[in-house]
C-alpha cells in the first residue's frame, strides 16, 4: 500500500454546508486558501443548488473566484443544468453530480427518483463535455439508507456504472450516515470494482459511528486510492438526519504518513485552518487527531 493516495478535501462543501452558523463568502475563500497553503491540492469549495434547501453555500460563485489562482483544482456541486451553468459561469473546471443508491434519499436530498436524476445529469454531462468540463459522480448512502435502511452492494452497483457509463470521470461512493463496517464497506467496493475500474473509485465515508478509518483502511486494501475527506471532520447532509462530518482529514493524513505513505500535506498548518474555522462556526473540532495536537500543544506552551 506503499503508492501514493490522492486526498479530495471537502470541508468547505459538505463541511460548511450542514452547520448553523452560516460562513460568509470571504471566510470560505481564506479556508480554501489555508487549506490549499497546507498542501491539499483538491478541494470541493461550493455548491450551486437551491438556495432554500442549502443556504449555507448561497455565494459559491465568489468563492470560486476568489480562489481561481491558487494552486489546486476546484469542485463544485450542481444537481442540474442550472447549477452547471451557473458553475461555468464562475469558472468551474470540475463538476460534479450526485445521486443515491436508495429512493429515500434521493427523493429527500434533490426531490427525484434515481432514474429521473440520472436523466437530468445527461444533459449535465453533455454539456460538460462540449466545454471541456470535467465530471465527478457520487452515490449516496451507499452503506445504508436513513429513510430505506439497508442499501444491497448491487443498488450502489446499478447507479455507480449509470453514471460512469454516463462519462464520470470518477465515482465518490458516499457511506453519507457513516454507518458501514469494514467488510460491509469491502463487499461493496468489490461489487462496484466488477463494473468501474478501481483507480477511478473514491471513498466518501462519514464518521457517525466511528468507523470511517477502518472502512478507509479496507477499501485501500481493495486497492482504492481516492479518498475524501473534510478538514477537523467538519460536516453532513441537512437531508441525512443524525449524520455526522465526513472522516477528518487530519486522521487520513494521520493514518496514511503513519502507514508510511507520504501525503504532502503540513499537518501544522492544516491544523490551523481547521481550528480557525472551527472558530467561527463557534464548534469544536470532533478530530480526535486535532484535538489530540491542540491537547499537546497546551501542554508544551505551559511547560
Ligand atoms: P426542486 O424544488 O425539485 O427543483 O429542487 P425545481 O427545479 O422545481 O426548482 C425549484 C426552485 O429551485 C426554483 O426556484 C428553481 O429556480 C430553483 P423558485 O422558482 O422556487 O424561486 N433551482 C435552483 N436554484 C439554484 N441552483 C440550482 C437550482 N435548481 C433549481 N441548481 C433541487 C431540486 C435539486 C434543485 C433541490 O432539491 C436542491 O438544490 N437540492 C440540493 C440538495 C443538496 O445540496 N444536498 C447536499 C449535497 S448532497 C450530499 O451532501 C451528499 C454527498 O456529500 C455524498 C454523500 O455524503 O453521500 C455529495
Ligand atoms: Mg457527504
Amino acid at each position: 500500500m506503499s503508492d501514493s493516495v490522492r486526498i479530495i478535501e471537502m470541508g468547505p462543501r459538505d463541511g460548511l454546508q450542514n452547520e448553523k452558523t452560516l460562513v460568509k463568502p470571504a471566510d470560505r475563500i481564506a479556508f480554501v486558501r489555508a487549506l490549499v497553503a497546507a498542501g491539499l491540492r483538491t478541494v470541493e469549495v461550493g455548491a450551486f443548488v437551491s438556495p432554500k434547501a442549502i443556504p449555507q453555500m448561497v455565494g459559491s460563485d465568489e468563492v470560486m473566484r476568489g480562489v481561481a489562482q491558487l494552486p489546486a483544482e476546484f469542485h463544485v456541486l450542481v444537481p442540474n443544468v442550472k447549477g452547471y451553468e451557473a458553475a461555468r459561469a464562475a469558472g468551474a473546471k470540475v463538476v460534479s453530480v450526485f445521486a443515491a443508491a436508495s429512493e429515500g434519499f434521493s427523493r429527500a436530498n434533490i426531490n427525484c427518483s434515481i432514474a429521473e436524476s440520472l436523466e437530468r445529469f445527461k444533459p449535465v454531462v453533455a454539456h460538460a463535455r462540449s466545454d471541456g468540463i470535467k465530471v465527478r459522480g457520487y452515490v449516496s448512502c451507499v452503506l445504508g439508507c436513513p429513510y430505506d435502511g439497508e442499501v444491497k452492494p448491487q443498488a450502489v452497483v446499478d447507479v455507480a456504472k449509470s453514471l460512469w457509463d454516463l462519462g464520470c470521470y470518477e465515482i465518490s461512493l458516499g457511506d453519507t450516515i457513516g454507518v458501514g463496517t469494514p467488510l460491509k464497506a469491502r463487499e461493496m467496493l468489490r461489487a462496484v470494482a466488477g463494473d468501474v475500474p478501481v483507480a477511478r473509485l473514491a471513498m466518501h465515508f462519514h464518521d457517525t459511528y466511528g468507523q470511517a478509518l477502518a472502512n478507509l483502511y479496507a477499501g485501500m486494501e481493495e486497492g482504492v486510492r481516492v479518498i475524501d475527506a473534510a478538514a477537523g471532520g467538519l460536516g453532513g447532509c441537512p437531508f441525512a438526519p443524525g449524520a455526522t462530518g465526513n472522516v477528518a482529514t487530519e486522521d487520513v493524513v494521520y493514518m496514511l504518513e503513519g502507514m508510511g505513505i507520504a501525503t504532502g500535506i503540513e499537518m501544522e498548518k492544516l491544523l490551523a485552518a481547521t481550528n480557525e474555522i472551527s472558530r467561527l462556526i463557534g464548534r469544536p473540532p470532533v478530530s480526535r487527531v486535532v484535538n489530540a495536537l491542540n491537547a499537546k500543544k497546551k501542554r508544551a506552551n505551559r511547560e
